[in-house]
Protein backbone atom coordinates (compact mmCIF):
# COMPACT_ATOMS: atom_id res chain seq x y z
CA UNK A 1 0.00 0.00 0.00
CA UNK A 2 2.48 2.28 -0.70
CA UNK A 3 1.38 5.76 -1.18
CA UNK A 4 2.00 6.95 -4.43
CA UNK A 5 0.59 3.41 -5.84
CA UNK A 6 -2.64 4.18 -4.19
CA UNK A 7 -2.77 8.13 -5.22
CA UNK A 8 -2.42 6.68 -8.51
CA UNK A 9 -4.80 4.27 -8.43
CA UNK A 10 -7.10 6.63 -7.40
CA UNK A 11 -7.18 8.50 -10.38
CA UNK A 12 -3.97 11.50 -9.10
CA UNK A 13 -0.38 12.15 -10.99
CA UNK A 14 1.30 11.14 -7.82
CA UNK A 15 1.98 11.16 -3.90
CA UNK A 16 5.52 12.80 -3.13
CA UNK A 17 7.74 14.82 -0.83
CA UNK A 18 10.03 17.82 -0.44
CA UNK A 19 13.44 17.01 0.24
CA UNK A 20 16.34 19.51 0.70
CA UNK A 21 19.97 18.24 0.14
CA UNK A 22 21.94 17.70 3.70
CA UNK A 23 19.36 15.00 3.85
CA UNK A 24 20.78 13.36 0.93
CA UNK A 25 23.89 11.82 3.35
CA UNK A 26 21.43 10.18 5.33
CA UNK A 27 21.13 6.46 3.61
CA UNK A 28 17.91 5.52 5.81
CA UNK A 29 16.12 8.43 4.93
CA UNK A 30 17.10 8.38 0.86
CA UNK A 31 16.18 4.47 1.17
CA UNK A 32 12.29 5.47 2.16
CA UNK A 33 12.72 8.29 -0.53
CA UNK A 34 14.33 6.74 -3.53
CA UNK A 35 11.18 4.04 -2.87
CA UNK A 36 8.50 4.96 -5.39
CA UNK A 37 5.74 2.93 -4.22
CA UNK A 38 5.57 5.71 -1.55
CA UNK A 39 7.11 8.72 -3.34
CA UNK A 40 6.41 9.40 -7.25
CA UNK A 41 7.31 13.18 -6.59
CA UNK A 42 10.24 15.33 -4.99
CA UNK A 43 10.49 18.63 -4.80
CA UNK A 44 13.62 20.19 -3.99
CA UNK A 45 12.99 22.40 -0.46
CA UNK A 46 15.76 24.82 -1.37
CA UNK A 47 18.43 23.77 -4.37
CA UNK A 48 16.83 25.85 -6.74
CA UNK A 49 15.90 28.91 -4.93
CA UNK A 50 17.55 32.56 -6.33
CA UNK A 51 20.51 32.16 -3.39
CA UNK A 52 21.10 29.01 -4.51
CA UNK A 53 21.54 28.90 -8.02
CA UNK A 54 22.21 32.84 -8.80
CA UNK A 55 24.24 33.77 -5.93
CA UNK A 56 25.99 36.69 -7.77
CA UNK A 57 24.54 38.45 -10.72
CA UNK A 58 24.41 36.28 -14.22
CA UNK A 59 26.73 33.37 -11.93
CA UNK A 60 24.42 29.95 -12.14
CA UNK A 61 24.81 27.26 -10.00
CA UNK A 62 23.34 24.03 -10.48
CA UNK A 63 24.96 21.44 -8.00
CA UNK A 64 22.34 21.30 -5.70
CA UNK A 65 19.76 21.04 -8.20
CA UNK A 66 21.52 18.64 -9.97
CA UNK A 67 22.34 16.46 -7.14
CA UNK A 68 18.47 16.57 -6.81
CA UNK A 69 17.36 15.70 -10.15
CA UNK A 70 19.52 13.18 -10.72
CA UNK A 71 17.83 11.28 -7.55
CA UNK A 72 14.46 12.05 -9.33
CA UNK A 73 15.59 10.39 -12.50
CA UNK A 74 17.47 7.34 -11.54
CA UNK A 75 14.19 6.27 -9.05
CA UNK A 76 12.07 7.69 -12.39
CA UNK A 77 10.18 10.04 -10.33
CA UNK A 78 8.31 13.39 -11.01
CA UNK A 79 9.63 16.37 -10.18
CA UNK A 80 7.86 19.84 -9.20
CA UNK A 81 10.37 22.71 -9.04
CA UNK A 82 10.26 25.00 -6.63
CA UNK A 83 10.54 28.24 -7.16
CA UNK A 84 11.81 31.10 -9.93
CA UNK A 85 10.24 34.45 -8.20
CA UNK A 86 10.34 34.45 -4.42
CA UNK A 87 10.62 37.62 -2.02
CA UNK A 88 12.59 34.82 0.16
CA UNK A 89 16.06 33.56 0.07
CA UNK A 90 17.13 36.18 -2.70
CA UNK A 91 20.48 36.77 -2.54
CA UNK A 92 21.55 41.17 -1.80
CA UNK A 93 22.14 41.97 -5.21
CA UNK A 94 18.72 41.22 -6.64
CA UNK A 95 17.38 43.65 -3.51
CA UNK A 96 20.31 46.13 -2.93
CA UNK A 97 21.22 47.57 -6.66
CA UNK A 98 17.90 49.35 -6.67
CA UNK A 99 17.28 48.33 -9.96
CA UNK A 100 15.25 50.14 -12.50
CA UNK A 101 11.71 48.40 -13.49
CA UNK A 102 13.51 47.43 -16.96
CA UNK A 103 16.49 46.58 -15.65
CA UNK A 104 14.77 44.17 -13.41
CA UNK A 105 12.57 43.20 -15.70
CA UNK A 106 15.88 41.73 -17.21
CA UNK A 107 17.08 40.58 -13.97
CA UNK A 108 13.90 38.51 -13.82
CA UNK A 109 14.09 37.24 -17.08
CA UNK A 110 17.95 35.91 -17.41
CA UNK A 111 17.44 34.44 -13.89
CA UNK A 112 14.33 32.82 -15.86
CA UNK A 113 15.90 31.28 -18.74
CA UNK A 114 18.83 30.35 -17.46
CA UNK A 115 17.25 28.55 -14.71
CA UNK A 116 14.10 27.12 -16.36
CA UNK A 117 16.12 26.52 -18.90
CA UNK A 118 18.70 24.31 -17.59
CA UNK A 119 16.18 22.15 -16.03
CA UNK A 120 13.87 22.22 -18.98
CA UNK A 121 13.41 18.85 -21.84
CA UNK A 122 12.88 16.47 -19.70
CA UNK A 123 10.88 12.96 -21.46
CA UNK A 124 7.43 13.61 -20.31
CA UNK A 125 6.73 10.28 -19.53
CA UNK A 126 5.93 8.61 -15.57
CA UNK A 127 8.51 5.64 -16.32
CA UNK A 128 10.91 8.69 -16.91
CA UNK A 129 12.18 11.89 -15.56
CA UNK A 130 9.04 13.85 -15.82
CA UNK A 131 9.28 17.72 -15.12
CA UNK A 132 5.33 18.54 -14.27
CA UNK A 133 5.50 21.81 -13.13
CA UNK A 134 7.33 25.27 -11.88
CA UNK A 135 6.27 27.11 -8.93
CA UNK A 136 6.80 30.23 -10.93
CA UNK A 137 5.89 32.90 -8.45
CA UNK A 138 5.68 31.88 -4.81
CA UNK A 139 3.47 33.93 -1.98
CA UNK A 140 2.70 36.78 -3.91
CA UNK A 141 -0.26 37.82 -2.18
CA UNK A 142 -0.61 39.06 1.78
CA UNK A 143 -3.41 37.31 3.67
CA UNK A 144 -5.72 40.17 3.02
CA UNK A 145 -5.51 39.61 -0.43
CA UNK A 146 -3.25 42.63 -1.35
CA UNK A 147 -0.27 41.80 -3.04
CA UNK A 148 2.73 41.51 -1.34
CA UNK A 149 5.26 44.67 -0.65
CA UNK A 150 8.72 43.45 -1.95
CA UNK A 151 11.43 44.60 -4.51
CA UNK A 152 9.36 43.15 -7.22
CA UNK A 153 5.91 44.45 -6.84
CA UNK A 154 7.70 48.06 -5.60
CA UNK A 155 9.52 47.88 -8.80
CA UNK A 156 7.42 46.54 -11.56
CA UNK A 157 3.44 46.36 -9.61
CA UNK A 158 2.14 43.11 -10.57
CA UNK A 159 3.12 43.05 -13.85
CA UNK A 160 6.56 41.39 -12.49
CA UNK A 161 4.03 38.64 -12.73
CA UNK A 162 3.56 37.98 -16.31
CA UNK A 163 6.65 38.93 -16.73
CA UNK A 164 8.05 35.83 -15.08
CA UNK A 165 5.04 33.59 -16.21
CA UNK A 166 5.83 34.65 -19.75
CA UNK A 167 9.88 34.12 -19.54
CA UNK A 168 9.21 30.70 -18.01
CA UNK A 169 6.62 29.77 -20.66
CA UNK A 170 9.78 30.39 -23.28
CA UNK A 171 12.44 28.59 -21.13
CA UNK A 172 10.80 25.40 -20.11
CA UNK A 173 7.81 25.09 -22.60
CA UNK A 174 5.96 21.82 -21.51
CA UNK A 175 6.56 22.25 -17.57
CA UNK A 176 2.71 23.33 -16.16
CA UNK A 177 3.23 27.00 -14.92
CA UNK A 178 2.06 27.54 -11.27
CA UNK A 179 1.53 30.09 -8.64
CA UNK A 180 1.95 29.32 -4.64
CA UNK A 181 0.91 30.27 -2.15
CA UNK A 182 -0.38 29.49 1.55
CA UNK A 183 -3.90 30.00 3.10
CA UNK A 184 -5.46 29.97 -0.32
CA UNK A 185 -6.39 26.22 0.19
CA UNK A 186 -9.93 27.52 2.22
CA UNK A 187 -12.65 30.47 1.43
CA UNK A 188 -11.73 33.65 2.00
CA UNK A 189 -9.98 36.88 0.64
CA UNK A 190 -6.80 35.73 -0.56
CA UNK A 191 -7.87 32.71 -1.99
CA UNK A 192 -10.35 35.28 -3.89
CA UNK A 193 -7.51 37.44 -4.38
CA UNK A 194 -5.24 34.41 -6.22
CA UNK A 195 -8.67 33.54 -8.50
CA UNK A 196 -8.96 37.29 -9.38
CA UNK A 197 -5.58 36.99 -10.47
CA UNK A 198 -5.93 33.92 -12.62
CA UNK A 199 -8.78 35.41 -14.38
CA UNK A 200 -6.89 38.91 -15.07
CA UNK A 201 -3.88 36.40 -16.73
CA UNK A 202 -6.01 34.64 -18.98
CA UNK A 203 -8.12 37.55 -20.05
CA UNK A 204 -4.42 39.22 -20.90
CA UNK A 205 -3.15 35.81 -22.82
CA UNK A 206 -0.74 35.28 -19.94
CA UNK A 207 -0.24 31.48 -19.18
CA UNK A 208 -1.18 29.90 -16.12
CA UNK A 209 -1.87 26.40 -15.96
CA UNK A 210 -2.14 25.64 -11.91
CA UNK A 211 -2.27 26.92 -8.60
CA UNK A 212 -0.02 25.03 -5.99
CA UNK A 213 -1.70 25.25 -2.23
CA UNK A 214 0.59 24.23 0.05
CA UNK A 215 -1.78 23.64 2.79
CA UNK A 216 0.72 24.17 5.55
CA UNK A 217 -1.94 23.35 8.54
CA UNK A 218 -2.34 22.99 11.99
CA UNK A 219 -3.92 19.83 14.34
CA UNK A 220 -7.84 20.20 14.77
CA UNK A 221 -7.96 23.31 12.63
CA UNK A 222 -8.00 21.86 8.92
CA UNK A 223 -10.48 24.30 6.74
CA UNK A 224 -13.87 23.35 6.26
CA UNK A 225 -14.18 24.77 3.04
CA UNK A 226 -11.49 23.23 1.36
CA UNK A 227 -13.59 21.35 -1.37
CA UNK A 228 -15.52 24.04 -2.46
CA UNK A 229 -12.84 26.40 -2.44
CA UNK A 230 -10.57 23.97 -4.60
CA UNK A 231 -13.90 23.36 -6.89
CA UNK A 232 -13.77 27.07 -7.40
CA UNK A 233 -10.41 26.82 -8.35
CA UNK A 234 -11.74 24.22 -10.84
CA UNK A 235 -14.28 26.30 -12.02
CA UNK A 236 -11.81 28.75 -13.49
CA UNK A 237 -10.19 26.07 -15.94
CA UNK A 238 -6.89 25.48 -13.90
CA UNK A 239 -5.41 22.44 -12.38
CA UNK A 240 -4.12 22.74 -8.78
CA UNK A 241 -1.81 20.88 -6.20
CA UNK A 242 -1.58 20.60 -3.02
CA UNK A 243 1.95 21.01 -2.55
CA UNK A 244 3.45 21.16 0.86
CA UNK A 245 1.51 19.51 2.89
CA UNK A 246 2.10 19.42 6.91
CA UNK A 247 0.02 19.27 9.82
CA UNK A 248 1.98 20.62 13.21
CA UNK A 249 0.77 20.11 16.64
CA UNK A 250 1.81 21.42 20.51
CA UNK A 251 4.16 18.92 21.56
CA UNK A 252 4.60 17.12 22.95
CA UNK A 253 2.41 14.47 21.07
CA UNK A 254 -0.29 12.75 22.80
CA UNK A 255 -2.42 9.86 21.56
CA UNK A 256 -5.30 12.49 21.02
CA UNK A 257 -3.14 15.01 19.02
CA UNK A 258 -2.07 11.70 17.04
CA UNK A 259 -5.41 10.57 16.25
CA UNK A 260 -6.86 13.91 14.96
CA UNK A 261 -3.64 14.73 12.94
CA UNK A 262 -5.01 11.34 11.27
CA UNK A 263 -8.31 12.39 10.97
CA UNK A 264 -6.81 15.89 9.42
CA UNK A 265 -4.53 14.41 6.66
CA UNK A 266 -7.55 12.11 5.94
CA UNK A 267 -9.55 15.50 5.30
CA UNK A 268 -7.20 17.13 3.09
CA UNK A 269 -6.43 13.88 0.87
CA UNK A 270 -10.10 13.06 1.09
CA UNK A 271 -10.52 16.89 -0.66
CA UNK A 272 -8.06 16.40 -3.31
CA UNK A 273 -9.71 13.12 -4.49
CA UNK A 274 -12.77 15.08 -4.49
CA UNK A 275 -11.91 17.58 -7.40
CA UNK A 276 -10.64 15.76 -10.25
CA UNK A 277 -8.42 19.25 -10.93
CA UNK A 278 -6.30 18.55 -7.97
CA UNK A 279 -3.00 16.47 -9.51
CA UNK A 280 -1.06 15.53 -6.62
CA UNK A 281 0.18 15.51 -3.48
CA UNK A 282 2.79 16.69 -1.61
CA UNK A 283 4.49 16.76 1.65
CA UNK A 284 7.00 19.09 3.16
CA UNK A 285 9.39 15.98 4.01
CA UNK A 286 7.86 12.78 4.90
CA UNK A 287 9.29 12.78 8.67
CA UNK A 288 9.40 14.61 11.86
CA UNK A 289 13.15 13.92 11.28
CA UNK A 290 13.44 16.77 8.71
CA UNK A 291 10.50 18.90 8.78
CA UNK A 292 11.03 22.84 9.37
CA UNK A 293 8.56 22.77 11.92
CA UNK A 294 10.67 22.97 15.08
CA UNK A 295 13.10 25.74 13.99
CA UNK A 296 10.26 28.09 12.59
CA UNK A 297 7.81 27.15 15.11
CA UNK A 298 9.62 26.30 18.57
CA UNK A 299 7.68 24.14 20.85
CA UNK A 300 5.71 22.65 17.58
CA UNK A 301 6.48 19.63 14.97
CA UNK A 302 5.25 16.33 14.55
CA UNK A 303 3.49 17.75 11.55
CA UNK A 304 4.65 14.35 9.04
CA UNK A 305 3.53 11.24 8.40
CA UNK A 306 6.23 9.29 9.81
CA UNK A 307 8.12 10.06 12.86
CA UNK A 308 11.93 10.71 13.76
CA UNK A 309 12.47 6.84 13.60
CA UNK A 310 10.73 6.88 9.94
CA UNK A 311 7.99 4.31 11.80
CA UNK A 312 4.86 5.09 10.31
CA UNK A 313 2.39 7.09 12.12
CA UNK A 314 -1.39 7.27 12.80
CA UNK A 315 -1.36 10.45 10.11
CA UNK A 316 0.15 7.77 7.63
CA UNK A 317 -2.68 5.40 7.84
CA UNK A 318 -5.22 8.42 7.50
CA UNK A 319 -3.88 9.18 4.17
CA UNK A 320 -3.49 5.30 3.28
CA UNK A 321 -7.50 5.46 4.06
CA UNK A 322 -8.40 8.56 2.06
CA UNK A 323 -6.34 6.85 -1.23
CA UNK A 324 -8.48 3.62 -0.68
CA UNK A 325 -11.76 5.81 -0.42
CA UNK A 326 -12.44 4.35 2.93
O1 LIG B 1 22.14 27.71 3.57
C1 LIG B 1 22.30 28.22 4.91
C2 LIG B 1 23.55 27.66 5.53
O2 LIG B 1 24.67 28.11 4.80
C3 LIG B 1 23.62 28.12 6.99
O3 LIG B 1 24.72 27.52 7.61
C4 LIG B 1 22.35 27.74 7.73
C5 LIG B 1 22.33 28.25 9.17
O4 LIG B 1 21.02 28.53 9.59
O5 LIG B 1 21.24 28.29 7.06
C6 LIG B 1 21.10 27.81 5.73
O6 LIG B 1 19.98 28.39 5.16
C7 LIG B 1 18.74 27.86 5.60
C8 LIG B 1 18.01 27.29 4.40
O7 LIG B 1 16.72 26.87 4.78
C9 LIG B 1 18.75 26.09 3.81
O8 LIG B 1 18.85 25.06 4.76
C10 LIG B 1 17.92 29.02 6.20
O9 LIG B 1 18.53 29.46 7.39
C11 LIG B 1 16.51 28.56 6.47
O10 LIG B 1 15.73 29.69 6.84
C12 LIG B 1 15.92 27.96 5.22
O11 LIG B 1 14.60 27.51 5.53
C13 LIG B 1 13.80 27.16 4.43
C14 LIG B 1 12.64 28.14 4.31
O12 LIG B 1 11.80 27.73 3.23
C15 LIG B 1 13.08 29.56 4.04
O13 LIG B 1 11.97 30.40 4.12
C16 LIG B 1 13.26 25.78 4.67
O14 LIG B 1 14.35 24.84 4.68
C17 LIG B 1 12.27 25.41 3.57
O15 LIG B 1 11.66 24.18 3.89
C18 LIG B 1 11.20 26.49 3.50
O16 LIG B 1 10.29 26.18 2.48
C19 LIG B 1 9.20 27.09 2.30
C20 LIG B 1 8.84 27.08 0.84
O17 LIG B 1 9.95 27.36 0.04
C21 LIG B 1 7.72 28.06 0.53
N1 LIG B 1 6.58 27.83 1.39
C22 LIG B 1 6.86 27.77 2.82
C23 LIG B 1 7.95 26.74 3.11
C24 LIG B 1 8.20 26.61 4.59
O18 LIG B 1 8.72 27.79 5.11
Amino acid sequence: SGLNVLAKAAGKLYFGSATDNPELNDTTYTSYLDNSNHFGQITPGNALKWDATEPEPNTFTFTEGDQVTDLVKSNGQILRAHNLVWHEQLPSWVTSNNYSASQLTEVIQNHISNLAGHYKGQPNTDFGFRQDAWDVVNEPFNDDGSFRSDVFYDTLGSSYISIALDAAREADPNAKLYINDYNIEYTGAKATAMQNLVKTLQSDSVPIDGIGMESHFIVGEVPTTLVENFQAFADLGVEFAITELDIRMTLPETADLLEQQKQDYYTVVSACLQVSACKGITVWDWTDKYSWIPSTFPGQGAATPFDDNYEEKPAFDGIVAALQGQ
